[in-house]
């Protein structure tokens, strides 16, 4: 079993997933306006791998016995001004969900619940790659927008992004 106030902070992750899937749908959106298809598809991907993020809070809530709660998912809000603005965003979102982990498992170290602190370290290694990759993404996008050719190269790079469950395994 897992205390209370652990099953909602675990239902409120669960809930923080499926919001970075929407807010990475939400820019997958606004490539799709400017046919930067590569661009999309790389949301697109990111997209999924949050839903499978998700996945894994709901199964871990069921399979402790503790009760799964779906709350509203916020609306993503948000208008970009340049593909750089975008990537950004991704890296500071990254960085937030990072702290959000880091809490949580703050707060199974406090409660000397080791189940859930080891089932918590996944998305330990998960967000140094999380944040790796966005990071170079960012990178990526600021140099091909000095370049006269390089959003075409990268949505080229982009679109052959695919997702694979369980990439931290
Ligand atoms: Fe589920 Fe991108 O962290």
């Amino acid at each position: 079993m897992v205390s209370k106030k652990m099953e909602k902070e675990l239902n409120k992750q669960l809930n923080a997933e499926m919001y970075s899937g929407y807010l990475y749908l939400a820019m997958a959106a606004y490539f799709e306006d400017f046919d930067l298809s590569g661009f999309a598809n790389w949301m697109r991907v990111q997209a999924q791998e949050e839903l499978s993020h998700s996945m894994r809070f709901y199964d871990y809530v069921v399979r402790r016995g503790a009760k799964v709660t779906l709350e509203a998912i916020e609306k993503p809000d948000f208008e970009w001004n340049s593909p750089v603005e975008v990537f950004d965003h991704v890296l500071s979102h990254e960085k937030v969900v990072t702290d959000l982990i880091n809490d949580l498992v703050n707060l199974a170290i406090e409660e000397n619940d080791h189940a859930t602190n080891n089932f918590l370290q996944w998305f330990v290694a998960e967000q140094i790659e999380e944040e790796e990759s966005a990071a170079a993404a960012l990178n990526k996008v600021k140099m091909a927008n000095e370049a006269s050719n390089g959003m075409f190269l990268v949505d080229s790079e982009f679109a052959s992004r695919v997702f694979t469950s369980n990439t931290s395994e």
